[in-house]
């Protein structure tokens, strides 16, 4: 019993640490902006929005190492999409993002990648 509750704590803890926004890597002072992309998605009644936001963009090309990865959610009202990194990132010259909204709410994340 004192196991589960334990357990159920750190669950909500890592849910809440799961966050709204998020980063991944750090960037130095002079790394370039490599992309800033901001996505918006309006709500979807019962539903939610699962979306992935590529580094490099589809038919271009990135010759520069990844830094760091920002995910900043606009709405800043815990209502916005939950990022994770499923691919690449920092150390990589490609990052996928994911952006998962809540049920029947939108999304308006943006996306910095940071590299030199
Ligand atoms: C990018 O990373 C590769 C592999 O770690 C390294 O060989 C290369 O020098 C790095 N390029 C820059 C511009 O830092
Ligand atoms: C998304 O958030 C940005 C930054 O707060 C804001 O400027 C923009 O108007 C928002 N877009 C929508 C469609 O709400
Ligand atoms: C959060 O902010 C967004 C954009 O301003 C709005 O559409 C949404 O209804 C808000 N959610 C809550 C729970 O206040």
């Amino acid at each position: 019993m004192k196991f589960l509750l334990s357990s159920v704590f750190l669950l909500a803890l890592l849910g809440a640490s799961y966050g709204y926004s998020a980063s991944w890597g750090k960037r130095a002072n002079n790394d370039y902006l490599l992309s800033r992309q901001i996505e918006v998605r309006n709500p979807i009644k019962n539903n939610y929005w699962s979306v992935n936001v590529d580094f490099p963009r589809a038919g271009t090309v990135n010759y520069y190492n990844i830094s760091a990865v920002f995910v900043y959610d606009n709405f800043k009202n815990s209502s916005g999409a939950s990022p994770s990194l499923w691919s690449g990132g920092p150390g990589y010259r490609f990052a996928t993002v994911n952006l998962r909204s809540l049920v029947s709410k939108g999304i308006n994340s943006t996306v910095e990648i940071w590299g030199r």
